[in-house]
């Protein structure tokens, strides 16, 4: 990893910049660290819209968080509402490009009508402020619109991602004791049809939360309806348009006047363990982060056409889809489908057509596209583009030497924005006008991000030292708890160094104060940029009837950064292993989601085991990335397990 090339900002781009040298960078960052309060205080006055002012910046005891205490405030109002008021009522805010080549444009104006109507549609199905929704849907206006009518009644929403299975769906709407589903009955990948109702109703065969089912008709497909708990979207909008009464008051605009600390969203993430963690992030200072970070990091202007490619069921879609950039009054992009389908070109075919300037995406899209080759950009006129992002994972230099000539050509900075699920937004990145770029570093942190790099004891390391990522000081994104688990938030984050939060990846820090990401150090996984759990997989295939034990870790993989390879042994019987393998790989898949299907799947007698009987995953791990085992090997019980398996990798390779 070199540390030497440097990018210095284009004098062009920092003339323009919200923050322009980096001395401004290190002002701002200053007047955070000495008096944080006052700034993040001054930040929520004049960035947000309250309904009653809060009375003070921050209680802190940790690690419970209470941001702007006093106040009352709304998020869908401050993404859409107040922007009414303003030239904004007739901009675009959301641009959006199905799969199939069908495109509409809502106005902020627009928005504002769609959620009012949706919100006495759910009203008058008596949903209401307290309970939860799980949203399950394609990536179309109507998530966002779904997601930002809860944010308005107060119904805490979590987003499922279209991708996971019904059994997924099933144990996030038990574990919220959700009473509304919102789903349509498919959506477009790869010019299949993902069949989501289905899923729902599979997945409701065992939630006996939830009343009402809201779908919206995408593909017009056949679904099942259950009367008394399934309602199409469409009938009732006709059902409104015709009923004088409810029109009345979804003209009326009603919105709740919320705590700064009203849960706003649940989102699951993998963790340590076999079952994911619901984070939970509330209102105020949520909104404020992913908001500043849109100027910070994203540099907005009035005119920017802003396009980031996740998909809303990931936190990068929340943040940078929906609320960031709705809060800071910005035109997003928002597309269905895949970036390979029909073609290799459909990220450029869609930034020329909307003249997009700024766009944000993984690592694992950039490696998949570079590998096509550089005719398919190079068929478009990509010179809207003014800004470039990466987030998901790190990003190697090849990749980003690519996307920096090939699609920015050599005109647009990248950030490499470096933030978690648990984080809400953008945490350690560059503000492209005011710092110079080293391809692999997510830079500086942020004003207000108090970052150290530390030791197992927790001793504070020096430059060039490998350590584990800690955040010091509280922020207002911060994640407030796991969805019905204070033990677990407590444990999990906040106890490994006392009153610091422990980020779970490795990073160095160079020089120049630089920071380098490594990875996780946990059980956790990087596949394309989806955060997975090496126990949840080992928990899905030892449900299997013909699984006796199962040990995964990730192996480095070209294109999807890492890729999941599990180790299994057998129970007694006659196995035919390759069908076996392929069915394992469907039951993963099934159990979790497509994206979860391990890549490899390796039989064996026996895992390698410590005398007191754990998994030494360690090992499997330098399998899969190196030729031999190094280290210390002396706890492991039966010596010859590890050179059964070493050889058998090695015959695979011959
Ligand atoms: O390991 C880090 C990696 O992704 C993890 C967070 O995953 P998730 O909660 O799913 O959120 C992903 C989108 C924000 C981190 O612990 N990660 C995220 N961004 C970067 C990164 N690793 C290196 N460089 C990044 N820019």
């Amino acid at each position: 990893m070199s540390d030497s090339k440097t990018y210095a900002p284009p004098s062009e781009f920092s003339s323009r910049a919200h923050v322009k040298s980096t001395e401004e960078y290190r002002a701002l960052y200053e007047r955070a660290k000495t008096n944080p309060e006052a700034f993040w205080g001054d930040l929520a006055a004049t960035e947000l819209t309250w309904f009653r002012p809060f009375l003070k910046t921050l209680d802190w005891d940790p690690p419970s968080a209470k941001w702007f205490p006093g106040g009352k405030i709304n998020a869908c109002y401050n993404c859409v509402d107040r922007h009414l008021r303003t030239e904004r009522r007739t901009k675009p805010a959301i641009i959006w490009e199905g799969e199939p080549g069908d495109s509409r444009v809502l106005t902020y104006e627009d928005l504002y009508k769609l959620i009012n109507r949706f919100a006495t549609i759910l009203m008058r199905l008596k949903s209401k402020t307290g309970e939860r929704a799980v949203i399950y849907m394609p990536m179309i206006p109507e998530l966002a619109i779904a997601v930002l009518t809860c944010a308005r009644m107060g119904i805490t929403h979590s987003v499922v991602f279209g991708g996971f299975s019904s059994e997924a769906l099933k144990t996030r709407i038990q574990d919220l004791g959700a009473s509304l589903v919102i789903t349509a009955d498919g959506g477009w990948r790869r010019g299949k049809e993902v069949r989501l109702k289905d899923a729902v109703d599979k997945a409701l065969e065992e939630c006996p939360s939830v009343r009402t089912v809201m779908v919206y008709k995408r593909t017009g497909s056949d679904v099942n309806m259950m009367t008394g708990r399934d309602y199409w979207w469409h009938e009732h909008e006709e059902n409104l348009d015709s009923t004088p009464a409810l029109k009345a008051i979804a003209e009326s605009g009603e919105v709740q006047h919320l705590d700064p600390e009203h849960p706003l969203f649940v989102l699951y993430t993998s963790g340590t363990t076999g079952k994911p963690k619901g984070i939970l992030h509330t209102t105020a200072g949520y909104l404020l982060q992913t908001a500043i970070t849109m100027k910070w990091v994203f540099d907005l202007r009035e005119d920017d056409i802003f396009w980031c490619t996740a998909d809303i069921g990931w936190v990068t879609g929340h943040s940078y889809i929906v609320y960031g950039p709705l809060t800071a009054g910005a035109t997003v992009v928002m597309y269905e489908g895949a970036p390979d389908y029909p073609a290799y070109d459909r990220f450029w075919q869609i930034v020329e057509k909307y003249r997009v300037t700024i766009f944000y995406t993984s690592p694992t899209a950039i490696r998949a596209l570079v590998r096509q080759g550089d005719k398919w950009p190079n068929a478009h006129d990509l010179s809207s583009l003014r800004l470039l992002g990466s987030v998901g994972e790190p990003i190697n230099p090849a990749a980003w030497d690519w996307y920096y000539r090939v699609i920015g050509k050599e005109r647009c900075p990248i950030v490499d924005t470096w933030w978690q699920t648990e984080t809400g937004a953008i945490m350690i990145a560059p503000m492209p006008g005011a710092m110079p770029l080293k391809p692999g570093s997510a830079t500086l942190p942020l004003p207000g991000t108090i970052v150290d790099i530390v030791d197992t004891n927790g001793n504070v390391l020096g430059n060039n030292q490998e350590g584990f990522l800690v955040i010091r000081e509280p922020w207002p994104s911060m994640a407030r708890n796991v969805w019905g688990d204070p033990k677990r938030f407590q444990e999990q984050y906040w106890s490994r160094f006392p009153n610091s939060y422990f980020t779970g990846d490795a990073a160095r820090r160079d020089d120049d104060g630089y920071y380098w990401i490594l990875g996780r150090i946990d059980d956790v996984m990087n596949v394309s940029g989806h955060r997975l759990s090496t126990m949840e997989i080992e928990s899905s295939l030892v449900h299997h009837p013909a699984v006796a034990e199962a040990a995964v870790v990730a192996k480095p993989h070209e294109i999807t950064g890492q890729a999941v390879c599990a180790f299994v042994t057998l129970k007694q019987g006659d196995w035919n292993v390759e069908a076996l393998g392929q069915e394992l790989r469907q039951w993963v898949g099934r159990e979790i989601g497509p994206f979860a299907r391990p890549e490899e799947i390796r039989f064996t007698d026996a895992l390698p085991k410590t005398r007191s009987g754990k998994i030494m995953r360690r090992l499997l791990r330098e399998l899969v990335t190196s030729h031999g085992v190094t280290g210390d090997i002396t706890t492991l019980e039966d010596m010859s397990v590890i050179q059964r398996l070493a050889s058998q990798h090695q015959s695979d390779e011959d």
